[in-house]
């Protein structure tokens, strides 16, 4: 019997036997939250209504401590449906598997008979939104952490801030928004979250078991910081790349003082010698540790240009010590890696080449021997704003674009860095930039299916290991969540690549 569709691949799935059969009979018992979950998703996918019932029996939700944090099993036979979390990640990622096993069986609905034992490889497995480039609302990224939990990623980085605007309300720099966060790029409107906004989302991912990452990039990408504080920022340097990159999107090159709504990078810097620079950092800093329960602060970091070597070096030693010593564990991206004196906590973020070029394997490679480790990003493979080989007329391809959902699927995370093993890698993630990616329609088309392809690679047993983890059996599991993924209300990119199911 073939094995049912999960994606991510579980660690362990053997099946066989009767399956037990969902009708509004089936009953439902044990933890209120996964059941609440639970009960929402089958009705989504089968329109059938399953009551709560104080006796066990049916389909049973329970959490039973002692296995690895976030792991969960499910046991399926004709009788009973029981999904045990060793905590309540665990429960709540065993109803997305459940969610995902049912299955119509002519008239009616089945969940196959099957024994998952699944416990996650990373412990970090995000989805990156840039906000900046172009402002995306509350209820996007809502969605947005709904579909990407249902994939069992965990955390939620928001790119909030860039050349093009500043998108989050600060009560101790209230000139960020009110001056800095008007447009996007192409001079498309823009937009922030009010505090009470981000704590919204901040609930809402708790709810599914996510953390929100917030990201202020500096010193580089902060032309918007400018705007409102220009005695924090240098003007704009015009090097050829950035006056190359208007030629070929268009739009004005930088002007200090006036709003950047093009796409070049590297031209901008904050003021590295000036005290006051770094009274900002820690009112950022410090107002966001308090907004945000999550372990993590990222500082960007990349693509700072037009800032000396020897100044970012300074600027990232302070920066990082700052986080540090509001008790947060800083993020950067993989340039910061390089910095002899960075707090010795922080956590890169790769995203060069799945095969590295020039030094990025290097200054990467520096985060994971200090105590921080490194969360895989590898730009050609799992970029989901780089174009489809065929597709919508959205995304970019300068990272070895466009990208099939085979070239996102078809990297091993201990392959990427010579010298980082699973012991250095912290996890995965997902970004998505959002030059091109103006609506939520646009978040849903580019992101899935190939945010499948990188939550496989984040919680899924190590390539070789498993007979799951091949492009083969992952394109045929994809294609059979069409069905849910429609019921669920994503969007998602019919790629011809996929065999997708149709009921
Ligand atoms: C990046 O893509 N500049 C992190």
């Amino acid at each position: 019997m073939p094995l049912p569709a999960v994606v991510p691949a579980p660690a362990s799935m053997a099946a066989g036997g009767a399956p037990f059969r969902l009708s509004d009979a089936t009953t439902l018992s044990g933890d209120a939250d996964a059941a609440a979950g639970l009960a929402a998703a089958v009705r989504a996918r089968t329109g059938h209504d399953i009551a709560t019932a104080d006796e066990p029996g049916g389909v049973e939700l329970r959490i039973t401590p002692g296995g690895p944090p976030e792991s969960y099993r499910i046991d399926v036979d004709e009788a009973s449906v029981i999904v045990t979390g060793a905590d309540a990640v665990g429960l709540f990622y065993g109803v997305q598997t459940l969610a995902q096993l049912i299955a119509r069986d002519g008239d009616g609905w089945v969940v196959p008979a099957v024994a998952i034992l699944d416990a996650p490889r990373f412990p970090y497995r995000g989805v990156m939104l840039d906000v900046a480039r172009h402002f995306h609302g509350v209820d996007t990224v809502k969605s947005l952490i709904d579909h990407a939990a249902s994939l069992k990623l965990n955390a939620l980085h928001l790119h909030l801030t860039d050349d093009q605007g500043w998108r989050l309300q600060l009560h101790s720099r209230p000139e960020l928004t009110a001056v800095a966060s008007g447009t996007s790029v192409g001079g498309d409107p823009g937009g922030f979250y009010t505090k009470d906004d981000y704590r919204a989302i901040v609930e809402h991912a708790a709810s599914r078991h996510m953390i929100v990452v917030p990201e202020i990039d500096m010193p580089g990408h902060t032309h918007a910081v400018g705007l409102a504080y220009p005695q924090l920022a240098e003007d704009p340097v015009l090097g050829d790349d950035t006056l190359a990159a208007v030629r070929e999107h268009g739009g004005e090159p930088p002007v200090a003082g006036v709003p950047f709504d093009g796409m070049a990078v590297g031209f901008s810097s904050l003021k590295i010698d000036d005290e006051a620079t770094y009274d900002f950092v820690a009112d950022v800093f410090g107002e966001l540790t308090a907004m945000t329960p999550g372990p993590y602060l990222h500082f960007g970091g990349d693509e700072s240009l037009s800032t000396s070597p020897e100044d970012f070096d300074v600027f990232v030693a302070r920066v990082s010590a700052i986080i540090a010593d509001l008790g947060k564990t800083p993020i950067a991206w993989h340039e910061a890696g390089a910095v002899k004196g960075i707090a010795d906590t922080t956590v890169g973020q790769y995203w060069g080449y799945v095969v590295p070029q020039g030094d990025s394997d290097a200054t990467a490679k520096a985060f994971a021997d200090n105590a921080g480790g490194l969360i895989l990003s590898p730009a050609d493979a799992v970029y989901l704003d780089m174009k489809y080989p065929s597709g919508p007329d959205l995304g970019l391809v300068w990272a070895n674009g466009p990208t099939s959902v085979e070239r996102a699927y078809s990297w091993e995370p201990a392959d990427v860095i010579p010298g980082v093993d699973d012991t250095g890698i912290l996890g995965v993630e997902a970004p998505l930039w959002t030059e091109t990616v103006r609506t939520a329609a646009d978040v849903d088309t580019m992101a899935f299916p190939r945010i499948a392809a990188a939550a496989e690679a984040g919680w899924s047993p190590a390539t070789g290991t498993s007979s799951l983890r091949t492009w083969a059996s992952f394109r045929e599991r994809v294609g059979a969540l069409g069905p849910l993924w429609t019921a669920m209300g994503i969007g998602f990119h019919r790629s011809e690549e996929i065999p997708w199911a149709v009921e």
